[in-house]
């Protein structure tokens, strides 16, 4: 058996040692030497070393957690969040600080936005708004800290063009992000909210 320089072995002398050879040594025994068949098989033998080679690595990655797989983010880790209304109060735990979740309400509408954290986190250059309601910050595209309202915002203020901002970047956060459910206004609250409410603003 000779290595022919292009990856193919020859067989020219028969035979050969059993032991060393692949099947398309045998195969060209058989044949009286090379031919399309000889190539076919050495074609199937590499596709076959590069399945088991890719099984390996498969096996690898799952053991390492390596392969493509994220790495942990905050989401991955949480479940998904179960369906609820919020008081503003209640929103402002989601900070991403106090709770590993980060929540922000945008024209009604909560949303969990832990998975985009780079964006929302503590360090995060949209920080402002985690916990919050975000309207009145997109739609004047305002990062400062009073374009939110700490009370509850109506938006009754925001023009047109404002108010049509505020229903994009809900239908942008809608596409991206899981709908928690809805910001209560103030009307809404139950007794229990209302009073706890009042307490902290008295
Ligand atoms: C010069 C100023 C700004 C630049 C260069 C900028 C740049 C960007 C870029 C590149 C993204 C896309 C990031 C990505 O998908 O990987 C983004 C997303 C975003 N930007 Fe800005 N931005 C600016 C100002 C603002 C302002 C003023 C606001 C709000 C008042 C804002 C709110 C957002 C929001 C909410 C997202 C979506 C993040 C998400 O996908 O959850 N940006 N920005």
């Amino acid at each position: 058996m000779a290595d022919d320089g292009d990856g193919k072995l020859r067989t020219e002398e028969g035979g050969g040692a059993e032991g060393g050879g692949g099947p398309e040594e045998v195969a060209g025994s058989w044949l009286g030497g090379g031919g399309a068949l000889d190539m076919l098989l050495s074609l199937a033998f590499v596709a076959l070393a590069a399945l088991l080679a890719y099984q390996l690595y498969r096996r690898w990655a799952k053991r390492s957690g390596a392969g493509g797989a994220a790495p942990a983010s905050p989401a991955d880790a949480l479940p998904r969040m179960k369906r609820r209304d919020f008081t503003l109060e209640q929103l402002r735990e989601y900070d991403g600080a106090r709770t590993p979740r980060i929540l922000l309400a945008v024209n009604g509408k909560v949303f969990d936005v832990t998975k985009g954290s780079k964006f929302y986190g503590p360090e995060g250059p949209y920080g402002i708004f985690a916990g919050r309601d975000a309207s009145r910050g997109l739609a004047t595209f305002c990062l400062d800290k009073d374009a939110l309202r700490d009370e509850y915002d109506d938006l009754s203020d925001l023009n047109a063009v404002q108010m049509e901002s505020v229903r994009e970047w809900e239908m942008q956060f809608k596409e991206k992000y899981d709908y928690v459910g809805r910001l209560l206004e103030p009307s809404e609250y139950t007794d229990e909210e209302d009073t706890k409410d009042h307490t902290k603003q008295d």
